[in-house]
Parts: structure tokens; sequence; C-alpha cells
């Protein structure tokens, strides 16, 4: 199976930039990139941002831009979205009646579970319900012998850039609590941190991948950095033996180098 990992598109209504990236322009040429090289994708799976401030202009946008992709998409929210508006303009996703966004996708890979860690602008977290729902359907992907792969936003762990880490999921306790029982999670994606950081985590790996727009400088202090490194999306190919995680800085792709 391969799908498409896309993540923190930050979409301000046009021609609103983002310290001078234009955020829209960098979407279009992710979709035309993808379109071009990876038309076979199944799917096209963004882990939140998809908005930068939650207004119903950009979420028509995503819709407009994403639609384009020749495969299925779905999104999850994060800590930049409002799910009231996101609701709104996108009212076919299947939104619980909390107003949370949850959901899972059964593919030929496994199971995809679509978590929904949004709580303010600053706080991630998951909550009981959806803590109760996840070891739901893991126990039930457990009991069809299902793999499964998890989606959220916030990463629930340390990954040693502090500001980041300040803002990373509330809970990952708990989190790491319900998941600690299951042999059968293959990987996690998360969004929100503008870097692609790839590991694993009490055993089980993940991986994150760069925004659309502006990145997160690759330092272990505190200092809150953006810097200007191209934008990426990733690539994943699952079989039985292995899930491959390939980075693509897709605004590079066509300068090959010929001398
Ligand atoms: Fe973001
Ligand atoms: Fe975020």
């Amino acid at each position: 199976m391969k799908f498409i990992h896309l993540s923190d598109l930050h979409l301000l209504p046009h021609p609103q930039t983002i310290r001078g990236i234009d955020v829209i322009a960098r979407l279009e040429a992710a979709v035309d990139s993808i379109g071009k090289n990876f038309s076979d994708a199944e799917l096209c799976m963004v882990t939140g941002d998809l908005t930068d401030m939650g207004d119903a202009e950009s979420y028509r946008d995503v819709r407009r831009i994403l639609d384009r992709l020749p495969m299925p998409w779905h999104v999850l929210m994060g800590n930049h979205d409002v799910r009231s508006v996101a609701q709104a303009e996108l009212p076919d996703l299947p939104w619980h009646a909390d107003g949370s966004l949850q959901y899972e996708l059964t593919t030929d890979a496994g199971e995809f579970l679509i978590l929904d860690s949004l709580v303010t602008r600053e706080i991630g977290r998951l909550c009981e319900t959806r803590l109760a729902w996840l070891k739901e359907r893991l126990t039930a992907a457990e009991q069809a012998g299902r793999d499964v792969y998890l989606f959220l936003h916030h990463v629930p762990f340390d990954i040693g850039i502090r500001w980041l880490d300040g803002i990373k999921l509330e809970n990952g306790d708990q989190f790491q609590d319900v998941l600690k029982g299951f042999s059968n999670i293959r990987h996690m994606f998360f969004g929100h941190v503008h870097r692609p950081v790839h590991g694993s985590w009490h055993g089980v790996p993940f991986s994150t991948v760069r925004a659309t727009v502006h990145q997160a400088a690759l330092q272990f202090g505190d200092t809150h950095l953006f810097i200007e490194e191209n934008p990426s999306y990733a690539v994943v190919l699952i079989d039985d033996t292995s899930v491959l995680i390939h980075d693509h800085s897709y605004l590079e792709e066509n300068l090959p180098i010929t001398k």
C-alpha cells in the first residue's frame, strides 16, 4: 500500500502570507507534485493545522485544493484549527456529536485510527472519551487480527526541541497507558512540529513530516525559531514486512543536477 502524509498547511485567506510564504501556493505545489509523481497512492492523510486562524474561507480552500488530488484525502484537527468552523465548511467529515473528529479507515494495510487532540491553540490533549474510543478500536482490531496505524496532530513525548516539547500532547502518559497492551500498532504519524523526526516510542515507530509552510529550526534549546527550509510531504510504503517513509522535498523536484 502507498499513501501520502501531508501536514500543517496553515492556510490563510488569499493573499495573506506567513513569514512571507504564500501558503496557498505551497499547498497547490504539493498537490501538483503528488498528482504528477504519486497518483497511484491510495490515500492522502493530512495531520492537522489545515488553517492558521480557523477562518471559513481557508477551510473552503482546503477542500478546493485537496479535491484536485487524484486520491481520497482525510484530515484531522490541529491546534490551529477551529472545529466549529471546520465542521460548518467540511460537514461531510465523520464528526462526532460532541464536535470531535475521530474516525477509523479500513485499508489494505490495516486500520487507520485518526485521533482528535485539539483542545485550544495552546493545549493538546486526548480526553477520557477519546482515549476510551481508541482503546475500543484497538481491541476490535486486535481481535480481528488487523494491524493499526495511528494519526494524531500532537506528538505525545519530548523530541528534544524544548519549545516544541512545551506544546506536546499534555497527557502522553495516559495515551501510552492505552497503547501499551497492544502489539498490533505498526506506526504512528504526527504533525505539529514542522520538522521530519523519526524513531520509536515505547517500541512503536513514529514519524513526523515537514509543514508545507515554515519549518522549525533544529536547535535543542528554548529559542522559538522558524527557518526557510523547503517543505516536504512523505510517501509511505507498507507491506507485510516493512513500513517505509520517504520524505519528498517537492519544491526541488524539477531541479535535477545536470553537470
Ligand atoms: Fe503547525
Ligand atoms: Fe500545530
